[in-house]
């Protein structure tokens, strides 16, 4: 009987593409695929240390992990430096990754078959073609981001960038988007004022990058990004709209009688207090509060959001990353009202449960940086959201969740404690009726486009069919 093909996974080396791509391993396994997860030796450390992947892909003999190194010393801070990540992954990994597949060759029940690896890791597609491995792209940002990327030359022809003076003018050479994208929308690089910024050269590459491969998998769903998914179906035609993986995945172990309570593909120790605490909340009385993996802030920052809650008279839980506040001055007092509001209202953690506080009823909105797997857990579970979007993805998504989808407000370029305030009320409490009944409604459409007929449903199965004769 034939073997069933052998997939090779290759995520991006960060916890939001880690995250999603872990989803799709499982899926894939769901599938009778063999899968092999590559992850870099630093990525593979921190998941064996606070994750509980291991025990779950235990359950999957189709199942296996390897490493690879990154090429950078231990304590570099990776994803702060995403350049010299980058460029390190390319200088250092790629020939070791090559060298992985010649040596897959000689074991013929693992032979690789197919690579599906994130499409910003070009030399993957390089390497599978020397090879002669089909390669499928996958991209875990937004389909209007990446469009935004693909569109980078065009903008830059145009002169629409660089630019610097008047964030609110509109953009025009990102077609389908000409109503509302704004200069302050536009990813966070592009505010560098020079084209031969280094994220702008490495991103601007994508609309020749991704045709290269056999497919495109986007973890998205048409039904949220359907006019911007038919853009880049101009350039890529072979898309996979499989998302949200998350939900995909959980509707995949459920339909078996399988699905575990929790688990956790985290980077960081997981405080699971906060459930208990969630538990004595009234319903949809609480905002969620979480910047992801990578976002830091100021210490001014920090107490702005911190005023701005406690002001808000909400309850409040709050992720704060342990090293997340940059110049944190440890030695000055805490203001007796933030220690007393915090008391009463708040809940802060080093790092959460996140897709299971989403899910949490006593959950009402969520105050986020706008990362795309941040966005799409608020969305499948009907939470309306804050923006505050740091960098590069984020500045499109939050546009996106603000002005085009209408799940909530768009707070970019403010920190201010008074800001703060008055959107988390205008959130919580004086539009929380609209913004809730518009997240219920993209909600619904999140989990239909996952039960059997679906459009993530029937992308799926494609993929698996097209994964078997590429
Ligand atoms: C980064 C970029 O910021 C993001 O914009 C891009 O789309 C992917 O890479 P990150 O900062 O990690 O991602 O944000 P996000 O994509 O939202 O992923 C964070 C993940 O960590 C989510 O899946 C979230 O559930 C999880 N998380 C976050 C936790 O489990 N607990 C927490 O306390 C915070």
């Amino acid at each position: 009987m034939a073997q069933p093909p052998h997939v090779l996974l290759f995520p991006l080396p960060l916890q939001g593409p880690v995250n999603s791509m872990l989803k799709l391993a499982e899926l894939l396994c769901l599938a009778d695929l063999h899968v092999t997860f590559l992850v870099t030796d630093y990525i593979h450390a921190r998941l064996q240390r606070h994750s509980s992947f291991r025990s779950r892909f235990d359950h999957y003999p189709n199942f296996q992990i390897n490493t690879v190194s990154d090429g950078l010393p231990e304590d570099h801070p990776r994803g702060d430096r995403f350049i010299e990540l980058f460029d390190s992954l390319r200088r250092e990994t790629q020939p070791l990754f090559k060298e992985m597949l010649i040596s897959s060759e000689s074991e013929s029940r693992r032979r690789v078959s197919c690579i599906v690896a994130d499409g910003i890791l070009g030399f993957t597609f390089d390497v599978g073609n020397e090879l002669g491995i089909p390669v499928f792209y996958v991209r875990t940002i937004s389909a209007c981001c990446l469009w935004v990327f693909f569109c980078l030359p065009k903008l830059i022809q145009a002169g629409e960038i660089p630019f610097n003076d008047d964030m609110d003018e509109l953009i025009k050479s990102v077609p389908g988007m000409e109503r509302f994208l704004r200069r302050r929308d536009l990813p966070s690089f592009c505010r560098s004022g020079n084209v031969t910024d280094p994220n702008i050269r490495l991103y601007r590459t994508e609309c020749d990058e991704l045709p290269r491969a056999h497919g495109l998998i986007l973890n998205t769903f048409e039904e949220l990004e359907g006019p911007i998914l038919s853009e880049i179906r101009s350039l890529c035609p072979n898309i996979y709209t499989i998302g949200p993986l998350h939900t995909h995945l959980k509707a995949k172990l459920a339909a078996r009688g399988s699905l575990q309570p929790t688990f956790s593909n985290s980077l960081w120790e997981e405080d699971r207090t906060c459930v208990a605490w969630l538990d004595a909340q009234p319903s949809k009385s609480v905002i969620y509060v979480s910047f992801g993996s990578l976002v830091n802030v100021t210490n001014e920052q920090y107490m702005e959001f911190w005023h701005g809650l406690v002001s808000s008279g909400q309850r409040f839980l709050w992720v704060i990353r342990p090293d997340s506040i940059l110049n944190k001055d440890s030695g000055s007092r805490i203001p007796d009202d933030l220690s007393k509001g915090t008391k009463e209202r708040g809940y802060i953690v080093d790092w959460a449960p996140q897709e299971e506080v989403l899910a949490h009823p006593s959950v009402g909105g969520f105050l986020t940086h706008s990362g795309w797997n941040s966005t799409l857990e608020s969305v499948f579970e009907g939470v309306p959201m804050i923006c505050w979007p740091y960098f590069v993805d984020q500045q499109v998504n939050s546009r996106f969740v603000g002005n085009v989808w209408d799940l909530g407000l768009d707070m970019k370029d403010t920190c201010d404690r008074n800001v703060v305030e008055k959107m988390v009320r205008d959130l919580m409490e004086v539009r929380k009726g609209e913004f809730l009944q518009r997240a219920d409604e993209m909600a619904k459409s999140a989990k239909r486009c996952l039960v059997e007929g679906g459009s993530s449903y029937i992308s799926f199965e494609r993929l698996i069919k097209d994964i078997g004769n590429p």
